[in-house]
This record gives C-alpha cells, sequence and structure tokens, in this order.
C-alpha cells in the first residue's frame, strides 16, 4: 500500500514504542516524514529510514507550546505543507491509587498525557485550515475507566473531548480529528523510561493490578501488538477514513474503555 505518497506526516513520540511503529509504517507507505521526539533517538529513524524515505527528524520537548509551534514551522518549511499529524506522546507515569498521587505528579500526568496533543493541534490547524485539509490522529488510551491512574485517564479522557470538539469546528474545512485508545500494548523493553525511579515493591503491585484488571476488561483476554495499534492509527489517518471525523476508536480487544 501506498496510502501516503506525496503526504507530508508529524508523528510525536517517535523514538520509541507505538510512535516509531507508526513513523516507520507511513515513511513505507511513501509519507514525507516529520519524526519528533524528547530523546535523541529519534535520530535513529534518520539512518533507518533515510534512504527510503524523505525524513526530518527533530527533539523537542511537546509540553511547552513554543516547542509544538516551532515543530510544525520545521515541516512546513522543510516540505511546503502539512498533511498529518499523528498525536502519540503520553503515557502514565505513575500507577497507585489516587490517594497515593502527590500535587505534583498529578500535575505531571496531566502535562505528560494532555498538553502535547493540544499543543500540537493548535500549531497545525493554521498550515491545515489555509490548505483546506488535513487528517488528526490522537493516541488515547482505554485507561480512561480502569485502575491506578486517575490522572492520566483524566488526561486521556481530556484527549478524546478535544478531538470531539476540534473535529465539530473543523469537518466543514476539510480536516478530520480522530482518536485511537489503544488496550495494553506488549512492547519491547522501554530504552527511554516512562519514570526513571527505581518501583518499590508495592508500586510493582499496583502496576499488575492495572495489566489485570486491563487484560479482564478486555474480550479477547490479551494484550494487543505495536503493529494492532498501529493498523488503526494508520487507517484514521489515511484517505480510507475519509467519512469518519470526531471519533475516538477502541483498539483494546473489545475493551471500550
Ligand atoms: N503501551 C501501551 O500499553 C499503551 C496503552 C494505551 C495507550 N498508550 C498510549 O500510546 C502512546 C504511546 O505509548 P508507548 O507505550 O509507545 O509510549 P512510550 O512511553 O514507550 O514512548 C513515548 C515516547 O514519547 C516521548 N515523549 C515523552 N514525553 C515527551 C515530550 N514532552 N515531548 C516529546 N516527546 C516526548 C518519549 O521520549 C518516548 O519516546 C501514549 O500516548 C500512550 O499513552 C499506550
Amino acid at each position: 500500500m501506498n496510502r501516503f505518497a506525496n503526504k507530508v506526516a508529524i508523528v510525536t513520540g517517535a523514538a520509541q514504542g507505538i510512535g516509531r511503529r507508526v513513523a516507520e509504517r507511513l515513511a513505507e507507505e511513501g509519507a514525507r516524514l516529520v519524526a519528533v521526539d524528547r530523546s535523541e533517538l529519534v535520530h535513529e529513524l534518520q539512518d533507518e529510514l533515510g534512504q527510503r524515505a524523505e525524513v526530518l527528524t527533530l527533539t523537542a520537548d511537546l509540553e511547552q507550546f513554543a516547542e509544538a509551534q516551532r515543530v510544525v514551522n520545521e515541516a512546513v518549511q522543510r516540505f511546503g505543507r502539512l498533511d498529518v499529524l499523528v498525536n502519540n506522546v503520553g503515557g502514565t507515569i505513575w500507577a497507585k491509587p489516587y490517594e497515593h498521587y502527590a500535587e505534583h505528579e498529578i500535575e505531571a500526568e496531566v502535562r505528560r498525557s494532555l498538553f502535547p496533543t493540544l499543543w500540537c493541534c493548535r500549531a497545525a490547524l493554521a498550515p491545515m485550515l489555509e490548505q483546506g485539509g488535513g487528517a488528526i490522529v490522537n493516541v488515547s488510551s482505554i485507561a480512561t475507566r480502569g485502575v491506578n491512574r486517575v490522572p492520566y485517564g483524566a488526561a486521556k479522557g481530556g484527549v478524546n473531548a478535544l478531538t470531539a470538539c476540534l473535529a465539530f469546528e473543523t469537518a466543514e474545512r476539510g480536516i478530520r480529528v480522530n482518536a485511537t485508545a489503544p488496550g495494553g500494548t506488549e512492547a519491547p523493553p522501554r530504552r527511554i523510561p516512562r519514570n526513571a525511579a527505581e518501583q518499590s515493591a508495592q508500586e510493582k503491585a499496583w502496576y499488575q493490578q492495572i495489566v489485570d484488571q486491563t487484560v479482564q476488561s478486555s474480550l479477547m483476554k490479551r494484550y494487543g501488538s505495536i503493529d494492532e495499534q498501529v493498523g488503526a492509527i494508520l487507517f484514521l489517518a489515511s484517505d480510507e477514513a475519509s467519512y469518519i471525523t470526531g471519533v475516538t476508536l477502541p483498539v483494546g480487544g473489545g475493551d471500550l474503555g
């Protein structure tokens, strides 16, 4: 398939995990790619894909609006337009019952899992409105209903709401805004940890409660693969989904989130 030929796509959080695979597959399908991450590891994509695709790799802290704006500006400067934005930055930092979260931890979760998507959507609107179209896919989570991550769930609930609301405002101007809500996803060990601190036995037990509840809540009683997540993201980003907007698609083996 070559669904993204002649399209310019930004993928955030592209250094590892779901975002990295989205970047690889967009490039394989012909996109001119802007891969962004806070980690320098994102530059590996230049070596990996640069022979076969047009790739720009950028480091940026997307918790800051100015950084999101800079990324969009550099993408448009390099490639002249912006067709696809995949907002993938996010991920729970802590796993524990809500009474154990400190104020600064709650804020950090919302900054990590809501603001990068809000900022990048805002920054991407100008080029997409000017050219009269575009597709935004926000990576949310089925964790909007689940244990031991209230702040993350609240942030992802915000992602679902901004997806729907922005779709209302932009549908008649050619922009589609959708989200996927991944369920538990098998991935290799993270080279960039979400939380570098050593986990206590109690924290490991709380994390295990998340894993058990996630498997239980899925009808298929299993985690998904990264490629099962990426397939849904690429579908929503592509013209195959041309009559779909404002939707959060659960990709959780039957767990609707
Ligand atoms: N893995 C899962 O089981 C799962 C389940 C449900 C939802 N999700 C969602 O899918 C998305 C990707 O998950 P993952 O497990 O692949 O994530 P991950 O934690 O493995 O990778 C996230 C990437 O984002 C980057 N990043 C973090 N903060 C950033 C910032 N401020 N600016 C720029 N880059 C930043 C990190 O450096 C990292 O490369 C996340 O939004 C996550 O919430 C994942």
